[in-house]
């Protein structure tokens, strides 16, 4: 089958086999290899993408289920323009968020969520949110820190935008 998709905002078409998934579809025939693919059984997270916005894994998601929609990946986190990084990204440098970076991109996919549906979450909450993504390394500490950075420097760039 055919199937064509918005992927970070560009028009993406291939011929598909019905059964491939998006994480396949996305690293293969996208060459978008920014998704990692962990578990394959949904748990750990790493090939969280956006589907027309929202959260899922890419891992349990037919690229069929994606045709006609909208997929943002990992790729997609820095302007497009500027090639600035979003706070998201800037957070984990700036408080070492990663150590082997598996996890990276599906926890920074979460995060980025987290923050345009609450761009001031505490701790508990920012647990809560990424409780579907899995890091071996890390403890999770430099993270939820990470997270907690692009909160307030997301606020004060967008005061220094609307200043
Ligand atoms: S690879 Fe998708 S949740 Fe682990
Ligand atoms: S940094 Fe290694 S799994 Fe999270």
């Amino acid at each position: 089958m055919r199937v064509t998709m918005k992927v970070n905002g560009q028009e993406t078409t291939a011929e598909i086999e019905p059964r491939l998934l998006l994480v396949h579809y996305l690293r293969e025939s996208a060459g978008l290899t920014g998704t990692h693919w962990g578990c394959d059984t949904s748990n750990c997270g790493a090939c969280t993408v956006w589907l027309d916005g929202a959260p899922v894994k890419s891992c349990t998601t037919l690229a069929a289920m994606a045709d006609g929609h909208e997929v943002r990946t990992v790729e997609g986190l820095a302007d497009p323009v500027t090639g600035d990084l979003d706070p998201v990204q800037q957070g984990f440098m700036e408080e070492h968020g990663l150590q082997c970076g598996f996890c990276t991109p599906g926890m920074m996919m979460t995060a980025r969520a987290l923050l345009d549906r609450n761009p001031d979450p505490d701790e508990d909450t920012i647990r809560e949110a990424i409780s579907g993504n899995l890091c071996r390394c890390t403890g999770y500490e430099n993270i939820v820190r990470a997270i907690r950075w692009a909160a307030t420097h997301q606020t004060v760039d967008s005061q220094e935008v609307s200043a």
